[in-house]
């Protein structure tokens, strides 16, 4: 099939990309390369250097390649960031997500699989979470990934699109090819992994008071790899499915303490840590049920174990300790 992917020179977006080419899949890949890294787009992909507010270029795109679906992965999806600048959430998720979905409409492409995000839940009422429980987030982030799955509903309703929206829990690892790359970087597992590196003095551990088993923050740690092929998945079962939201974590949880000694353990090297104040907007515990995905999409990890998901990036990290 031919797929646009848009947010295809990001982390997960270009082990999406890497992916679907393996599929031998057509790839149309969009970036603005305002987050993403241009040597991340594999070069057998067709890439286009645009914004999607800028509805000529999707005009243009649309028209000239048959595409006959879309991965909708562009985003801003760095909480604390959302909470000081809401704006630019708002603007980049939902109204140039929204530019997307006109344009497919316009040219009847109705298949779409959006990346959604366990930032909906907020603090959820009980883990692990599943899909049915109450969507109230605590962050802009998650509040423009709500919106955007409440559009997706009506256009569903009236337009017949078709979409399937997956909520990554904490994507990480890496393949030899694509890792994680953000600047700034606010993720743990990077973070971990400079520090191991020395090219941070330490890592900042946010909050140590929370209602955890250790008192720091517990999240669903999950390899960019089995996110990419729950997109396959998702792909392979789109035709009808309406509209649809499914979980994509591991169902497990490790606190930050236990992701730092895991790291230790992978490198072999001890990891100064400092202690913090909690981040705004930072539930303390989210672990997905990822039943459903299983079940309907036949979805299943190929890679499990905490240790193989440090491993894969850590062996990404120390290749490329500048990143691309
Ligand atoms: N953390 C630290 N030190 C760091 C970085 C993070 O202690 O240097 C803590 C955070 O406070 C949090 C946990 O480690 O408790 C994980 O933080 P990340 O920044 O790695 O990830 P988040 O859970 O904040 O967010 C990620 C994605 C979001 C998504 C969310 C869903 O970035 O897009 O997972 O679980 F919404």
């Amino acid at each position: 099939m031919n797929i646009l992917v848009t947010g295809a020179a990001g982390y997960i977006g270009s082990i999406v990309v890497e992916r679907l080419l393996e599929e031998d899949h057509h790839v149309i890949a969009l970036d603005n390369l305002k987050q993403g890294h241009r040597q991340a787009i594999d070069s057998e992909a067709h890439f286009i250097c645009a914004d999607l507010g800028d509805p000529e270029i999707l005009d243009n795109t649309f028209a000239t390649y048959q595409i006959d679906g879309v991965m909708h992965l562009a985003a801003n999806s760095i909480v604390p960031e959302s909470m000081t600048d809401p704006q630019k959430y708002f603007h980049n998720n939902v109204i140039c997500g929204l530019c997307l979905l006109n344009a497919m409409v316009e040219y009847n492409v109705n298949k779409l699989i959006f990346s959604s995000s366990a930032a909906v839940y907020g603090i959820p009422e009980r883990v692990p979470i599943i899909e049915d429980a109450s969507l109230i987030p605590v962050n802009p982030y998650g509040e423009t990934k709500v919106i955007f799955e409440k559009i997706l509903k009506w256009y569903g309703i009236a337009y017949g699109l078709n979409s399937i929206s997956l909520r990554y829990f904490n994507a990480a690892g890496a393949t030899s090819a694509h890792g994680e790359h953000h600047e700034p970087e606010t993720h743990l597992i990077p973070n971990v992994l400079k520090a191991a590196l020395g090219k941070a003095r330490n890592v900042p551990i946010y909050g140590t008071d929370y209602e955890t088993e250790d008192g720091t923050c517990v999240r669903d740690y999950v390899h960019v790899v089995d996110i990419a092929n729950a997109h396959l998945n998702a792909l392979s079962r789109i035709d009808g499915a309406g509209v649809r939201a499914y979980n994509l974590g591991n169902e497990r949880g490790y606190s930050v303490r236990e992701v730092v000694r895991t790291a230790e353990k992978v490198t072999g090297i001890d990891i100064p840590v400092i202690y913090e104040p909690p981040r705004i907007g930072d539930p303390p515990i989210l672990v997905a049920s990822s039943e459903l995905i299983r079940k309907e999409l036949g979805w299943s990890q190929r890679y499990p174990e905490l240790t193989e998901i440090i491993e894969d990036a850590w062996q990404w990290q120390s290749k490329f300790p500048d990143g691309y």
